[in-house]
């Protein structure tokens, strides 16, 4: 798509910006009843998905783990973990019960952009050498018993629809990747191949979900986790759903009668309060009509929301001078990290947000200018951590709803994980506020929403041991 490098508009007659402002307010509000419709959809959605595959915009995925972990894992385990910026490596020996985590360790790269829109061998192979790199530093801290090889949790943070408890075939990119020939192939097939070029003796044992890896890294400390959200560059939730409530699943047999479900609620779409600016970022992005929950609430379009109000802004008032910045109209240079920074701003002349707007997107502010572009962002981010909230409500409700007060009755732990979550604090309040309101004080009272940090690394290590391809013997 053609990034117009240079674009100048003068404007024909000034014109005020508060109604732009007012009707974008109006748009992005959530009131009790618009939450209350978005949890309601979120759980029929979640049924309609459980009953047939491809019953509603919710995938609703099994993921074969139909055990979490007890605390008795034993061994070195190694995760990998690819999902939004980052690709992460994990190491680790688990002590059993009393011990728990004897030594970890963990490496952390950024991905190249060019990998994400390169072809599949390109992004495995570095996967692959990140791996091979980082295991050559094991110390002697790590003990494998002879004979063994060393096995791996995947973490692939993209819908996959999985085949077995390690392997799956990838259905679509989403989080902006678009790397070519990997849909419809399994996932684990080619990171297989990938070692192999790499010379790495090492087998994958888990393919997880990083909302999957993160309800086990949170149920490792706490037996009352029953739901894990992702809120980072994407978003997504799982939880434990009993068996007889999923009428797709045939043929699968859990012990334990229970089964980890990711939702992948990215792609809801039901009733969300929309404006233009959303409807024309989906149309220009490169997977139009998808991830609508995901484009309305997720860390990496928050910013880029943000961005096409101000456009419209300095197009239209007498707000930020003459013309609108080229860099302004630059699709996706303002992040969500810059909009969390600005509402961060306590001084009384905003001149942190002074400097981001004029050093990211090129505007020239005065004060005035600067508090409606406060307001424009606190409207994006109380919508997003609103209708997260309504979500997370969703799937409680349909939990509530099998279990027969199994869920508002006592204690039940929603673990959260993810950039966006963990930095911007308006937007949790605004996501516990939501929670709130809808379950009323006494219900919410039990429903505690806790941030586990970097669960998903140790908890993918958790599922491939507890699906090692050896006895637990040792
Ligand atoms: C996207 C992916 C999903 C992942 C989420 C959070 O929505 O499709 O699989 O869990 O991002 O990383």
């Amino acid at each position: 798509r053609g990034i117009p490098r240079f674009r100048m508009t003068v404007r024909s007659s000034v014109v005020s910006v508060a109604p732009i402002l007012t009707k974008l307010q109006k748009e992005c509000a959530t009131p009790l009843p618009v939450l209350r419709h978005v949890a309601d959809a979120m759980a029929a959605d979640m049924r309609a998905g459980l009953a047939v595959d491809g019953g509603s915009d919710l995938q609703m995925i099994l993921s074969y783990v139909d055990s979490l972990p007890t605390g008795n894992e034993k061994g070195l385990f190694y995760a990998l973990d690819l999902g939004g910026t980052n690709f992460r490596v994990l190491r680790v020996q688990l002590g059993g019960k009393d011990e728990r985590v004897v030594a970890t360790e963990f490496d952390q790269v950024s991905i190249p952009q060019e990998l994400m829109f390169g072809t599949s061998e390109e992004l495995f192979d570095f996967i692959a050498s990140g791996l091979a790199k980082f295991a050559k530093k094991e110390g002697g801290k790590y003990h494998l018993p002879r004979g063994r090889k060393r096995e791996i949790g995947f973490t692939f943070s993209f819908p996959v629809k999985q085949t077995s408890v390690d392997s799956g075939i990838l259905i679509k990119w989403t989080k902006g990747f678009a790397v070519s020939g990997t849909a419809g192939k399994d996932v684990v097939a080619c990171l297989n191949e990938a070692m192999q070029r790499q010379g790495l003796d090492m087998q994958v044992s888990a393919l997880v979900n990083d909302t999957v890896g993160t309800l086990a890294g949170a149920r490792y400390w706490d037996d009352d986790v029953m739901v894990a959200v992702i809120l980072g560059t994407g978003t997504n939730a799982c939880y434990v759903e009993c068996v007889d409530a999923i009428p797709k699943l045939k043929g699968h047999n859990s012990t334990s009668g229970r089964t980890i479900i990711n939702t992948e609620w990215g792609a809801f779409s039901n009733g969300l309060p929309l404006t233009q600016f959303d409807r024309e970022m989906d149309a220009e992005s490169i997977n139009p009509g998808e991830q609508i929950f995901e484009k309305t609430i997720s860390g990496m379009y928050l910013g880029e929301i943000v961005r096409r109000v101000l456009v419209k802004m300095a197009e239209a008032g007498d707000l930020f001078g003459e013309s609108v910045p080229e860099k302004l109209s630059t699709p996706f240079v303002l992040r969500t990290p810059d909009i969390c920074a600005m509402q961060q701003d306590n001084s009384q002349d905003l001149v942190d947000v002074e400097s981001i707007l004029y050093d990211v997107v090129g505007l020239k502010s005065n004060l005035n200018a600067r508090k409606i572009v406060l307001e424009v962002c606190d409207t994006i981010v109380k919508r997003g951590g609103r209708l997260a909230g309504a979500g997370i409500v969703g799937i409680l409700q349909k939990m509530e709803e099998e279990s027969k007060g199994l869920i508002y009755g006592k204690r039940t732990v929603v673990a959260m994980d993810g950039g966006l979550y963990e930095h911007f604090s308006q937007y949790r309040s605004y996501l516990q506020d939501a929670v709130t309101e809808l379950l009323g004080s006494e219900i919410s009272k039990n429903v505690v929403i806790e941030h586990t940090k970097d669960g998903s690394g140790i908890g993918a290590a958790l599922l491939a041991a507890s699906n090692s391809k050896y006895e637990h013997d040792f």
